[in-house]
């Protein structure tokens, strides 16, 4: 599955774009502020329904313009197309799949696994668990189907039961309904996440291995609660300090990924490029750890690669791509930046965004 055409209109400075990516490794090169990042942008909107950049969507809309629009099409048997509008005042997002116009989020996501390496990328060690949260239900959502309904059911009962811990007076019998149903949840989306986990690992591993092998570095998953107890036993004993706290301290919405080196956290010992090389690791584990198991590809968003990584890491990082069938769109503001990175004969295709009179980007093609 890959990306054969992309139109895009109004997003930021980019012209009217019509791309047709006809390889699986598409290199776009650029000058600063030509419009590269917005465009890999583009292509996130188009699968996430959100930018990287920003929380703000409408912030994307070309300056002066009333709405953009964004479509892809998908290979595959049968090909899907996936399009997205954004009104500047309208707040909620257009959605289309397969031409339906009652598509939803989850849907579009489904159809089309990104993964994003960018500047950035190394804050998934530094920052909250949110973002780990993240990362590690996005692996479970595209391999266990009723993951989505699971997540959906937890975070219901969850919502209940804070809402009841914040009111002055609990009805005991009101709050166990609440308990009961998170617990049932919980424990479920526990258990998806821990099976998918234990068969992601070794994946991880292998892929670290390859970028930067780091004896020391262990990955963990930690399901949120106490090890010992029960999801039931943990809300029913906490629901004093939970009251007084007004929500919820444990449970599957605390659940982190925790990354040491000798049980130091990794982001106290690690380099800058270090964290950088274990982050891609991370990321390119996920794609593998899709195409091992469900078949599926995902599409790969790298921003400013070369940037990045040393002249070897860029060698290793780029063989670990050409392994997957994944497609992936790379810039880099030298269009020769990874002429060396690549073995002979893989087929790279280049594009160029180019500053017009006007102010505005072309997209080029350059084969
Ligand atoms: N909403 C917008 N409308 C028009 N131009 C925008 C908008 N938002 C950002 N820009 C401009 O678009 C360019 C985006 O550059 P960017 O995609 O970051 O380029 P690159 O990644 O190639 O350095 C910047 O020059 C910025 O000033
Ligand atoms: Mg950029």
């Amino acid at each position: 599955m890959s990306l054969t055409l992309l139109n895009f209109h109004a997003v930021r400075n980019l012209q009217p774009v019509e791309m047709t990516p006809s390889s699986r490794i598409n290199v776009i090169s650029g000058a600063n502020g030509s419009g590269k990042t917005s465009l890999l942008e583009g292509i996130h909107i188009l699968g996430m329904g959100r930018s990287f950049r920003t929380r703000q969507l409408k912030h994307v809309i070309q300056m002066d313009q009333p709405y953009m629009t964004l479509y892809g099409r998908l290979s595959g048997e049968p090909e899907v197309t996936l399009g997205v509008r954004r009104l500047r005042a309208q707040r909620e997002l257009e959605l289309r799949l397969k031409g339906d116009k009652n598509a939803r989020l989850a849907e579009l996501v489904e159809a089309m696994p990104l993964q994003l390496i960018n500047p950035d990328a190394f804050r998934l060690l530094e920052g909250s668990p949110a973002g780990r949260r993240e990362f590690l239900d996005w692996g479970v959502f595209h391999v266990k189907h009723d993951f989505l309904a699971i997540w959906k059911h937890t975070r219901r009962a969850l919502k209940h039961r804070n809402a009841l811990l914040r009111r002055g007076r609990i009805h005991p019998q009101e709050i166990a309904v609440w308990e009961h149903e998170l617990a049932v949840w919980g424990e479920q989306m526990d258990t998806l996440r821990r099976d998918w986990f234990s068969s992601f690992l070794p994946v991880f591993e292998e892929t670290l291995k390859v970028l930067l092998p780091l004896p020391g570095l262990s990955l963990h998953y930690a399901r949120g609660w106490d090890k010992e107890k029960s999801l039931a036993a943990v809300l029913h004993d906490s629901r004093p300090t939970d009251q007084q706290m007004g929500f919820t301290q444990q449970g599957p919405q605390r659940a982190d990924l925790r990354i040491r080196i000798n049980k130091q956290p990794a982001v106290e010992v690690l380099s800058r490029g270090q964290q950088k090389l274990v982050v891609s690791a991370l990321k390119l584990a996920q794609g593998r750890f899709l195409e091992r198991t469900a078949q599926r590809h995902c599409i790969y968003l790298i921003d400013d690669l070369p940037a990045e990584l040393d002249e070897q890491n860029r060698q290793q990082f780029c063989g670990l791509l050409e392994d997957m069938q994944c497609q992936a769109f790379i810039t880099s503001v030298e269009p020769s930046a990874l002429k060396n990175a690549w073995r002979t004969g893989t087929s790279v295709a280049m594009f160029h965004v180019k500053h017009t009179k006007e102010g505005f980007s072309d997209l080029l093609s350059d084969s």
